[in-house]
């Protein structure tokens, strides 16, 4: 029986992937990386370290940074990201979230966000949704980021449920991985091929909603 869910925010709640990419994408030309969207779906749900390793792996130079020039370059990508994120409105809540997570506050759903991302606080704030959740996992406080499914476990303790009883809300398949590996319910939102490991698969947030998801864990 469902008792609440666990949003992973970017991609889900946010439509800020673009801003992520092209922060990321100033940061590549600077370090000899080609940008490919390839590369920018393979850094979706992926920290922000663990990104900016991906993109130096990319590059054409052989580049032996120190960390603290790795720290720098991170930093950077944050601020240009975090210019961005300001001027995120409710508007850029993707289609049908607000609905659907206004309707499963107004029937006594439990949620959470459990996003890689540290900025998620004040993304959540811009979208003026911070109201409706019992709380945002810290990231900080993770030993393994997505598709270990730690991030989906403190989830549940902060809904006070078993993960029997959450459902995981995600668009990248780390994410995917990591609340399949909670035991939790997974859900996909994207293309189906690329979330095939989730349990409930709909093709953009506009199909998320309370009915649609009553009716198909009969069939799972
Ligand atoms: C995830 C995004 O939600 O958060 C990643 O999908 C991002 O693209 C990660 O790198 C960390 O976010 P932040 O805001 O802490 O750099
Ligand atoms: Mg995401």
């Amino acid at each position: 029986n469902i008792k609440g869910f666990a949003f992973d925010l970017d991609g889900v709640i946010a439509d800020t992937a673009k801003f992520h990419a092209l922060a990321w994408q100033k940061i590549a030309e600077e370090v000899g990386t080609t940008w490919t969207t390839s590369l920018a779906e393979s850094l979706k749900g992926v920290s922000r370290m663990a990104s900016l390793q991906i993109i130096l792996d990319a590059s054409t130079r052989l580049l032996a940074l120190s960390t603290a020039a790795k720290k720098e370059l991170a930093d950077k990508k944050n601020q240009h990201y975090q210019q961005l994120i300001v001027t995120l409105t409710p508007k850029d809540i993707l289609p049908g979230m607000l609905k659907f997570i206004d309707s499963a506050y107004d029937n006594g759903y439990k949620m959470a966000i459990a996003s890689a991302s540290k900025n998620a606080p004040l993304i959540l704030s811009q979208l003026q949704l911070t109201d409706y959740f019992d709380g945002i996992v810290d990231p900080t406080a993770l030993k393994n980021g997505k598709p270990n499914p730690e991030i989906f476990l403190r989830s549940a303790d902060i809904m006070s449920l078993d993960n029997t009883q959450v459902i995981g809300l995600e668009d990248a398949t780390a994410g995917i991985t990591a609340i399949n590996a909670a035991g939790q319910t997974s859900l996909g939102i994207g293309n189906a091929t690329v979330l095939s490991a989730a349990n409930l698969i709909y093709p953009s947030t506009e199909s998320v909603t309370l009915a649609n998801i009553a009716h198909d864990m009969k069939n799972i």
